[in-house]
């Protein structure tokens, strides 16, 4: 049985340029789009296409002007283009995860603390929380000695597989991927590709941007082909 978490209509997103007379430019028009437990959506499309705008709106980070974009949240469907910011802070914390494609780095506070927040922030317990860090950040092959230290010195890989470690480090019921293996070697790349097949395992719903083929093919379950609005009919 198909079970929708993640529920997106008619959803249309514009950039107005105000330091350049105001220029409209239209990326997202009229998207549709419902993404199941258990389901890994790949967008799909050349650069410029509008795919990180539409995890972005996912993740209500940008606004869009017209549409709906449902969540199942506390058994309950929730339009995060409706919602207050509230309410959005808490789909956040509880259900919807987002590994953007750079990590914002936060001066001096270490990589423990970064990958263990969001479980602190549900309220598990500090002991608990750090094990689940220290778990994923082995995986993904940061040396320990580095946990203790603030990412902002760290190699762009090294910085991503922390972004990566902070989020999947709540089991989140829906979970937008913004080119999360990029700056990866293979082997860590992999690493990525198990996390993302164990979450679907869990039934974890998944909108994902993979640059790389071969992942591609491991993750996904189907493409949202996506096109430039310039060259859309
Ligand atoms: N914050 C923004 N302000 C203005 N234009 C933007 C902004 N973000 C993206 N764009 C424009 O929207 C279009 C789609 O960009 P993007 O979503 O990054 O595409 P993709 O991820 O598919 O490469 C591009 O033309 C880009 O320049
Ligand atoms: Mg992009």
């Amino acid at each position: 049985m198909t079970s929708p978490l993640l529920i997106v209509e008619n959803l249309h997103k514009t950039f107005t340029l105000h330091n350049q007379g105001g220029v409209v430019l239209p990326v997202l028009k009229g998207i549709d789009l419902t993404v199941n437990a258990g389901e890994c959506v790949v967008l799909h499309g050349p650069s410029g296409a509008g795919k990180s705008s539409l995890l972005r709106s996912l993740y209500a980070n940008y606004k869009p002007q017209q549409g709906q974009i449902r969540i199942r949240h506390d058994s309950d469907w929730m339009d995060l283009v409706a919602a207050a910011p509230h309410e959005i802070l808490d789909v956040r914390k509880k259900t919807l995860g987002y590994v953007s494609q750079f990590l914002r780095v936060i001066p001096r506070v270490s990589t423990l603390d970064i990958v263990s927040e969001p479980l602190r922030r549900l309220g598990i317990a500090a002991e608990q929380a750090e094990d689940k860090a220290r778990a994923l950040l082995s995986r993904l092959r940061i040396p320990e000695a580095m946990w203790s230290l603030a990412p902002a010195t760290f190699s762009g890989g090294e910085q991503q597989r922390v972004n990566i470690a902070h989020g999947f480090s709540v089991n989140y019921p829906v979970l937008l991927l913004d080119e999360p293996t990029a700056s990866l070697d293979a082997e860590n790349r992999q690493t990525v590709v198990d996390l993302i097949i164990e979450a679907k395992a869990r039934g974890t719903a998944i909108v994902g941007i993979f640059h790389d083929a071969d992942v591609r093919e491991l993750v996904a379950d189907r493409l949202f082909a996506m096109q430039a609005y310039k060259d859309a009919a």
